[in-house]
């Protein structure tokens, strides 16, 4: 069965309610290709108002969650908390939670285990920094950060990956179509290998780093690339092209 495209918008710690009222507009005016499951992922103080306010073919994503119900756990929300207010999806292991806030690989497959059992989807981000590709450790790497969830959940309906070389994010130095593709086709590989074919036939492999709606009609034409994680376009009305990239 042919993956559904899917593009996610991550704003980051970034936007207010004007600026986000902005973007619900663009995305409201669209139009977003119906072929494409599109997630916006947003700060968890806008969560509620953007689930209001969102239109119906836009769905909603936390930025993180953590790995228990409730409790003594200051500043932390839960999968449950998010479900309460009708969000389905969480980004998890963004390379920002991994390198500023030093979320480890077992963390996070901790994260992703604990909201996937509690009915969340999730994005689960993976990639290697720049001194790790020079090094010619990329696949080490994103086998490594796949692996550790792997070793946490046994089904992977309900996941993406979001494969993000730190070095593309937010520096416009975007992967080439066939950088990406390299990555993406080997992690398939690696998943059919050492999870299954069937979950590697049908994981859905986000690209980001960089993308905008200039390279993303030649990204999103490779076989094994089957969306994007968006960044500083998400905020931008290019991000309605990129959402439509392939037709
Ligand atoms: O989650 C999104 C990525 O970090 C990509 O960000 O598109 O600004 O490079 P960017």
């Amino acid at each position: 069965m042919a993956r559904k495209f899917v593009v996610g918008g991550n704003w980051k710690m970034n936007g207010n309610k004007k600026q986000i009222d902005e973007i619900l507009g663009f995305l409201k005016t669209g139009p977003l290709n119906a072929d494409t499951e599109v997630i916006v992922g947003v700060p968890a103080v806008y969560l509620d108002y953007v689930k209001c306010n969102a239109p119906p073919n836009v769905e909603v994503a936390a930025q993180n969650c953590y790995k228990a119900e409730k409790g003594a756990f200051t500043g932390e929300i839960s999968p449950m908390m998010l479900k309460d207010i009708g969000v389905c999806w969480v980004i998890l292991g963004h390379s920002e939670r991994r390198q500023i806030f030093g979320e480890s690989d077992e963390l996070i497959a901790e994260k992703v285990a604990f909201a996937l059992e509690n009915g969340l989807k999730v994005i689960a981000c993976i990639g290697e920094t720049l001194n790790e590709r020079e090094a010619g450790k990329t696949e080490e790497v994103v086998f490594r950060q796949t692996q550790a969830i792997a070793d946490k959940i046994k089904d992977w309906t309900n996941v993406v990956i979001a494969y993000e070389p730190v070095w593309a994010i937010g520096t416009g130095k975007t992967a080439t179509p066939e950088q990406a593709q390299d990555v993406h086709k080997a992690l398939r590989c690696y998943i059919s290998e050492k999870i299954s074919p069937n979950v590697a036939e049908s994981v859905r492999i986000q690209y980001g780093g960089s993308v905008t709606a200039a390279n993303c009609k030649d990204l999103g034409a490779k076989p094994d690339i089957d969306g994007f994680l968006v960044g500083g376009a998400s905020l931008k009305p290019e991000f309605v092209q990129i959402v439509n990239a392939r037709q």
